[in-house]
């Protein structure tokens, strides 16, 4: 990296042989109430595979002339702070940055973001697990509000894909709220699930009070709640219809600072899991890509520039 500029990974031919390309581009300096930071980790996320592959283009739902900026959380050390922000220059933060239609990301070597949209990473955690956190606890932190505390007339909540990212933390969050959880998963991952205090299942039957679903089943999600019960989706761009009652929502994961202090505070005692599959350069993006496309994987590959 020279001074006056940084390499970034984009999206400039979405859906096409080689979607993915690192440019380099100009040091911008943090505004009123931003930081830039150094990244040491960044996250790959299902979410990042579908801006590669075009999807959320062909929806319409991302409109970017030149370039499309992959990614949504990351970790790494505070670089340089904006005017009225009160972070030390060398702190240890992890963040998220939602949206998609924007030509920056997190697969890059710095990142100018808001300080109201990252934490502090605490002692013992390091930057390449805190890094797999933002995005799959806030996502599930952020179902949860939705899904509300259990109610007294059915507490039975059905967590689809409940050994991913998502799934795996909305089993460990929903006991809180009074949940009594089951996971749907792969066989292979009755261990983990039951390992997170769940009951688990590989093939549900239709009956419960609530499905969260972290498994993508969409309308078999939906088939799967009893009559006039509770059902988020994960999917806000395609949602299955409502029936019978039932109450059907989907989260849009957003940056929360502070309640992302909480979930790593949760991480580092053990009491959340932090799931890294592999660590790979920056530069072998389209190769994490890949492999990530071939699914059937429990923890994060993690991009390092
Ligand atoms: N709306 C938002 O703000 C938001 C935020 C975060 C994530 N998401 C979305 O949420 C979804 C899940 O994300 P994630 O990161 O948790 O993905 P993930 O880690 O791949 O988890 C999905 C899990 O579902 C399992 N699964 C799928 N079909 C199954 C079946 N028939 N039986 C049992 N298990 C099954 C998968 O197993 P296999 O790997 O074996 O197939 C995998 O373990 C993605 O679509 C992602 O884009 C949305």
């Amino acid at each position: 990296m020279s001074a006056a500029t940084f390499r970034m990974a984009v999206v400039r031919d979405p859906g096409g042989p080689r979607p993915i390309d690192l440019i380099e581009v100009p040091v911008i300096e943090p505004g009123p109430g931003e930081i830039r930071v150094e990244v040491a980790g960044a996250t790959v996320n299902p979410v990042d595979l579908a801006v590669a592959g075009g999807f959320f283009h062909s929806l319409g739902l991302i409109n970017q002339p030149d370039r499309t900026g992959l990614g949504w959380d990351f970790a790494g050390t505070v670089a340089a702070a904006g005017p009225g922000v009160d972070v030390a220059v060398g702190t240890r933060v992890a963040g998220l940055i939602a949206g998609l239609d924007r030509d920056f990301g997190p697969y890059a070597e710095q990142l100018v973001v808001s300080a109201a949209d990252v934490a502090v990473v605490p002692d013992g955690l390091d930057l390449v697990a805190a890094a797999t956190v933002p995005l799959n606890a806030l996502t599930a932190a952020q179902i949860m509000d939705l899904l509300g505390d259990a109610p007294a007339d059915g507490d039975r909540l059905l967590v689809t894909g409940a050994a991913g990212a998502v799934g795996a933390y909305v089993v460990s969050l929903a006991t809180d709220r009074g949940w009594r959880v089951t996971g749907l998963a792969r066989a292979q991952d009755e261990e983990f699930v039951r390992g997170l205090g769940a009951d688990f299942t590989t093939a549900a039957e239709p009956g419960w009070d609530a499905v969260a679903d972290g498994g993508v089943f969409q309308e078999r999600g939906v088939a799967l709640v009893r009559d006039g019960g509770r059902f988020v989706g994960v999917q806000p761009a395609v949602m299955p219809a409502a029936e019978r009652g039932i109450t059907v929502v989907a989260v849009s994961a957003h940056p929360d600072g502070p309640r992302l202090a909480g979930l790593l505070a949760r991480t580092v005692s053990g009491e959340l899991p932090a799931r890294v599959h592999a660590v790979v350069p920056l530069d072998q993006v389209a190769d994490a890509h890949r492999e990530v496309a071939k699914g059937g994987l429990r923890g994060r590959y993690v991009l390092v520039p």
